[in-house]
């Protein structure tokens, strides 16, 4: 097919900073314990009146703009979300109705944190099948809205933001190289938000038992984390006859210094090639992955015909890993 490629990136985070000293207020925590089990310094949290669609309004307009098109030029919107403003309409439509764009294919993605990689993995083909030009994929997530803030096990962990790219043709020789999606849905009960959905409808009852927050074997998911960060990452250069010596970047989903420092020492990367954020985010979710690629884009880091290599992990559980000729 076409050679696909990033044309722009852009992101939104909400103002509000929780920090580890305001939660040692909230839960039985201290600074010293998130810090050293999890690199996480402080997160953004977004007000009552700010939802998903908000922050990826925000985060599309920048990624717009940075690719040089116009609105009118985006023929597809997928947006990979686990915290949708609503269950239905999708986040996506909400986002196509507010840029004022008339003409796209527009749906919700939900593949936990990995659904960033799962959506770029979606809209690439269907650009290269000629269903669609130019696509805007957002990863945007307010965990926030369903975190419980009495439980240190998940509270320290969260924060809430969006990050948007744009793809589209680029030159031969560039744009997406390959990719790996995995899941292995036994391990689904690991990361769960139990209520809202069709098994456990909403009622007075499911809201007592505090059924619309989220809950985590974190032990069980740091130990899929770190397996399988380091086989994804392996599976797309394998698949596109390149070792992780051409990898020039690394940007992995931020859930953990530790899982992301396990990973890149199994890779054997340097400290330098490894993009870092989550120390002033938090894990976002399906944003941290765009936002920490928006950032790195902006701060010039990317040379042309760099090797950028995307790996991310999720409930599902699911993981998903890319490979980026800049
Ligand atoms: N502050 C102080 N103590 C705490 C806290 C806290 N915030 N949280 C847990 N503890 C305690 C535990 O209760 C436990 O005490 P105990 O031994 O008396 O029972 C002790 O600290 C050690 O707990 P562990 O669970 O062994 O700590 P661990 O080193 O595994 O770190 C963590 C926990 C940070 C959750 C880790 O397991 C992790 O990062 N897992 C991956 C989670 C993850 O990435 N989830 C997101 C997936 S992406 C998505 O889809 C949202």
């Amino acid at each position: 097919g076409i050679p696909v490629g990033v044309l722009g990136t852009g992101s939104a985070l909400p103002e509000r900073v929780l920090t580890n000293a305001d939660l040692e207020k909230m839960v039985d925590t201290s600074d010293e314990w998130i810090v050293a089990r999890t690199g996480i310094r402080e997160r953004r949290i977004a007000d009552e009146k700010t939802a998903s669609s908000d922050l990826s309004v925000e985060a599309a307009r920048k990624a717009i703009a940075d690719a040089g098109i116009d609105p009118e030029d985006i023929d597809l919107i997928i947006c990979a979300t686990v915290t949708p403003d609503y269950m239905f309409p999708a986040t996506a439509c909400l986002v196509q109705n507010r840029l004022g764009i008339k003409k796209t294919g527009a749906f919700d993605l939900s593949a936990g944190c990995s659904g960033f990689l799962y959506a770029l993995a979606t809209a690439v083909p269907m650009i290269q099948a000629g269903v669609a030009k130019n696509a805007l994929v957002i990863g945007v997530d307010t965990l926030s809205k369903i975190t419980d803030y009495t439980d240190r096990n998940t509270c320290v962990l969260f924060g809430d933001g969006a990050g948007a790219v744009v793809l589209g043709q680029v030159p031969e020789g560039r744009g997406f190289l390959g990719f790996d999606l995995g899941a292995d849905g036994s391990g689904g009960e690991q990361l769960l938000l139990a209520a809202g959905g069709s098994r456990n409808p909403a009622t007075q009852e499911s809201v007592m038992n505090g059924q619309h927050t989220i809950t985590m074997n974190g032990k069980e998911v740091f130990k899929f984390a770190v397996r399988v960060m380091n086989t994804a990452t392996e599976e797309v250069l394998r698949k596109v006859g390149l070792t992780t010596e051409d990898v020039d970047f690394l940007v992995p989903h931020q859930a953990n210094t530790r899982i992301i420092d396990y990973a890149r020492e199994r890779l054997g990367l340097p400290e330098d090639k490894v993009i870092v954020n989550l120390d002033r985010y938090g894990n976002m979710s399906s944003a941290s992955i765009p936002v920490a690629l928006d950032e790195a884009k902006r701060l010039g880091k990317f040379k042309e015909s760099d090797l950028v290599m995307l790996v991310g992990f999720g409930a599902g559980l699911t993981w998903g890993a890319a490979a980026i000729r800049w």
